[in-house]
């Protein structure tokens, strides 16, 4: 896939950082974006010496400020954005006592975990809708979680009823996210933009704390990320989906 452009959020580590390396695999120019500068040029810098066409670019989801910037180094660079993977997130209600106890967690806790998951996407997509309208073929992947299912946490039978801890403000905030996945795809439904909410495997990471069954590189880490940030015409818009195919709103 040479010649298309990538943004990856959140990309100094775990999904993101894989999913920079994969679509810098396939040839895309990959704009790693990271709010700790350390960590981002060192994830730059690794990409690269793995065959990337890979570039740092400072970024904090929760900063306009910081959003507008990155968009002005893209476009002054590339003029435009094929992909935009929303990948950056936060999970921190670990602490005994709040995980798992829905009742216990406090509004700042909740909006801690919107400003990133949630808000943090709207302004990002917001901010470089402009340069995606310029693609021939612009792709937005939200990274959301089957964790954030409404129809598995009603039925008392699902999996994450039966095996996941309650955590109800990253599990709420991917629903809002995957409500904006169909807000935005609807919105833009006739233009070349398609929007989608992609629910990657259970990866060891330092958001679940390494408890996760996969290791990053692992066939099935991030491989629906990088099917839907590569779709052809006939991808779905508006869609969420898992490795083993739609997930279940
Ligand atoms: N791991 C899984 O099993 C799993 C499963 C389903 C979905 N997900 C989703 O995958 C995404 C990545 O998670 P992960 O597991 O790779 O976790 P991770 O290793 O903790 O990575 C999270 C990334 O988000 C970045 N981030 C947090 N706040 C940010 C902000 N304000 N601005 C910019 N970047 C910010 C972090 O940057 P810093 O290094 O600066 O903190 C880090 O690069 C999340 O959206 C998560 O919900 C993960």
């Amino acid at each position: 896939m040479p010649d298309r452009i990538a943004l990856v959020t959140g990309a100094g580590k775990g999904l993101g950082w894989e999913t920079s390396r994969r679509l810098g695999a396939l040839g895309m120019t990959v704009f790693a974006g990271a709010r700790d500068p350390q960590r981002g040029r060192e994830a730059a810098e690794t990409l690269r010496a793995g065959g990337a066409d890979a570039r740092f670019v400072p970024l904090d989801v929760t900063s306009e400020r910081s959003v507008r910037q990155a968009r002005d180094v893209i476009d002054a660079s590339c003029g435009r954005l094929d992909v935009l993977v929303n990948n950056a997130g936060v999970s921190p209600e670990q602490e005994p006592g709040i995980r798992g106890v829905p009742t216990a967690v406090p509004a700042g806790l909740l909006r801690q975990t919107y400003e990133v998951n949630v808000f943090g996407v709207a302004t990002v997509t917001r901010l470089m809708l402009p340069l995606l309208l310029r693609s021939a073929a612009a792709r937005i992947v939200n990274v959301s979680t089957t964790m954030g299912s409404l129809t598995a946490w009603a039925d008392p039978d699902s999996p994450q009823r039966r095996y996941a801890p309650m955590l109800l403000a990253y599990d709420s905030s991917k629903a809002a996210l995957n409500a904006l996945t169909l807000h935005h795809a609807a919105q833009l439904a006739g233009t070349t933009v398609t929007v989608n909410s992609a629910s990657p495997g259970y990866v060891a990471t330092d958001l679940n704390g390494h408890r996760g069954t996969l290791q990053l590189g692992d066939e099935g880490s991030v491989s629906v990320i990088v099917r839907l940030a590569t779709a052809g015409a006939d991808g779905p818009t508006g869609a969420f989906v898992s490795d083993d195919g739609p997930a279940a709103w």
